[in-house]
């Protein structure tokens, strides 16, 4: 090891596991970990990139980087329990290059990363909707038509894979560090490469102007649960493994099922298994920042648990990249996820709106106190009746992209003048028969019967999804307000929500727009006498 780490408890628990890899990997051949390849991006500076990979214990591993103006950064490293690592010297943006390592002494031995690129490295998350690939878009074969336009954006995928350990290294790889092509985006259904984290990278490659890494590690139907480490699961009281039935993964709306067995399926269920198999192998690359599309499978399982398991697993995640790469992940790298879309149309159940309620720590918004340097992408105005998939997976990945990307401008590279959060209420007046809602910024509205509903109580109480909600339609509005009426109401108005529901309106026909109409105002639930930070509201 050339890096000294803190020996916490993760660093404990990544020796042992060495220990076991080694055990099994005895013979190993001097290589490097599962997921550096030809045409991969690096981590750029001021980051240093961390390389590792296996050997001959005790031997001496020379790393070098080799690019047009000739060659670099040579270290020298030892073998220790089978395995080698580096943290190269920071690499300003751009390549290719050329990253050897020559194992010294009796196994001489030399591998050779050609095409290597630096650039920022984005982790891309999630279940189904993240899983979902380019062939299945709208535009689907114009969009992938696109990929050779792009070569520095790069795209490496993990297979699905299940453990109940933690591994060191990835059981398998999907898609090889690979130059975008038009047939290797425009795979099957679910099981190729994700058309948000493409269409994430993409966009962003736009505006950076420099290389960028995309690795996709997600699987169709999973929880968070099996996402999350023990540690993360223990402070929300989820580290016990509930009995799972198949009625947990049976979604409103999910047909065809994403082409896994229901028993594979089963299986990715449990408690961390694929932070084990999927994300843990991943610590030691250095990355820039992760984004996330998941919730779905939550709506059913442990939904009220949505608002601890979920920002506390991004805590955890965060902390275990940083410790994984010797300091060099930001231990608050930007995390982007996207608010969930739709499910049916007639839907009357609330566990939509109160899972996207969940998603934002129960704020709505993002960043916001419990969820610093993350970003959210609003999607529930892009629902998809007519999606071949089912109606749980929008065809319109374009936009939820495009609304990460502005999220990633504005919160990961600290972009001035970059709007990527639609209008939120600042002050909600009652005043006789209407209620006047001020927003944050300036919103472009269209008329309205019943987005808005206000919660009637024959006294003063806090209110609930169960509580009796009545339709509070819009009366006119202004550069920054909204006025309602809420003369249905003949008693105490106690509270206010906005979309509270499934499906709470048509293709890009919510009522609230930002003024330029590009952002949704997201949905809200607000109480007048208690609010969920504990304050009075209005
Ligand atoms: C990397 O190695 C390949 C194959 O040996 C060679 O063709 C190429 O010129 C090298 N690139 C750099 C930047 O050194
Ligand atoms: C490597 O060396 C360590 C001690 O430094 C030893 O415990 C381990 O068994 C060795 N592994 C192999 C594969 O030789
Ligand atoms: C699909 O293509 C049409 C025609 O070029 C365009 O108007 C539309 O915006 C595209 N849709 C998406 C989601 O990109
Ligand atoms: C990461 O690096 C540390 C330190 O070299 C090592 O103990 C650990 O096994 C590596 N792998 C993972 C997945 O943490
Ligand atoms: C609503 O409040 C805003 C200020 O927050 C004010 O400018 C506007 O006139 C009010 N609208 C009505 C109808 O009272
Ligand atoms: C909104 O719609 C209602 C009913 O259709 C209508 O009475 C009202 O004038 C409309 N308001 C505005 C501001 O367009």
């Amino acid at each position: 090891m050339s890096t000294s780490v803190d020996f916490n408890m993760y660093t404990l628990l990544a020796l042992f596991l060495f220990c076991v890899a080694v055990s099994l990997n005895s013979a190993a051949e001097f290589s490097f970990a599962s997921y550096y390849g030809d045409h991969m991006v690096l981590q750029k500076a001021p980051e240093r990139a961390v390389l590792w990979g296996y050997g001959a214990n005790g031997s001496k591993v020379i790393v070098s980087l080799e690019g047009e103006q000739g060659s670099r950064a040579e270290q020298a490293v030892y073998v220790q329990n089978g395995v080698w690592r580096a943290t190269l010297d920071p690499v300003k943006a751009g390549g290719p290059y050329n990253v050897t390592a020559v194992q010294q002494g009796a196994g001489k031995a030399q591998v050779t990363l050609t095409d290597v690129l630096f650039g920022d490295v984005w982790l891309c998350g999630g279940q189904s909707n993240m899983a979902y690939t380019l062939s299945q878009v709208i535009n689907a074969s114009a969009e992938a038509a696109l990929a050779s336009k792009y070569p520095q954006v790069r795209i490496f995928m993990a297979a699905l894979e299940t453990s109940r350990e933690p591994l060191m290294d990835l059981p398998r790889v999907e898609v090889p560090w690979s130059v975008p092509t038009a047939e290797l985006l425009a795979g099957p259904a679910f099981t190729h490469f994700s058309a948000v984290c493409w269409l994430f990278g993409r966009y962003l490659y736009k505006t950076l102007g420099y290389p960028v890494g995309l690795v996709s590690s997600c699987w169709g139907g999973t929880p968070v649960e099996a996402w999350s480490s023990t540690r993360a699961l223990q402070k929300c009281g989820l580290e016990k493994q509930e009995k799972l039935d198949i009625s947990f993964v049976k979604l409103p709306g999910t047909l065809p099922v994403p082409p896994e067995s229901l028993s594979r399926l089963m299986n990715a269920w449990k408690n961390s298994v694929l932070w084990n198999a999927m994300i843990h192998p991943l610590l030691n690359m250095t990355i820039k920042g992760a984004i996330w599309y998941q919730g779905e499978s939550n709506t059913g399982y442990h939904l009220y648990k949505y608002s601890c398991s979920f920002p506390t697993m991004i805590d955890d995640w965060r902390e275990a990249f940083h410790t994984g790469s010797g300091g060099q992940t930001a231990l608050d790298f930007p995390f982007g996820f996207v608010q969930i879309s739709t499910s049916a149309k007639s839907s009357k159940s609330y566990a939509f709106p109160i899972l996207r309620w969940q998603q934002s720590a129960r704020y709505g918004y993002a960043p916001n106190p419990r969820m610093k340097n993350t970003f959210m992408a609003v999607a529930l105005d892009l629902p998809d009746g007519r999606s071949p998939w089912g109606s749980i997976h929008p065809r319109d990945k374009q936009d939820v992209a495009y609304r990460l990307t502005l999220g990633a401008r504005a919160v990961a590279y600290g972009e001035k003048g970059v709007a990527f959060q639609g209008p939120f209420p600042a002050k909600v007046l009652l005043d006789g028969d209407s209620l006047n809602v001020t927003y944050t910024q300036a919103v472009s509205v269209t008329n309205s019967s019943s987005v808005f509903e206000v919660c009637c109580t024959q006294e003063k109480k806090p209110c609930n999804s169960s509580s009796t909600w009545l339709p509070a339609p819009t009366v006119q509005w202004g550069r920054s307000y909204v006025q309602l009426s809420v003369s249905g109401c003949k008693d105490v108005v106690s509270g206010l929500r906005y979309a509270w529901r499934d499906w709470p309106c048509d293709f890009k026909a919510c009522p609230v727009y930002s003024a330029d109409r590009e952002l949704p105002a997201p949905p809200f639930t607000g109480n007048r006498w208690m609010r969920p930070d504990g304050q009075d509201d209005w």
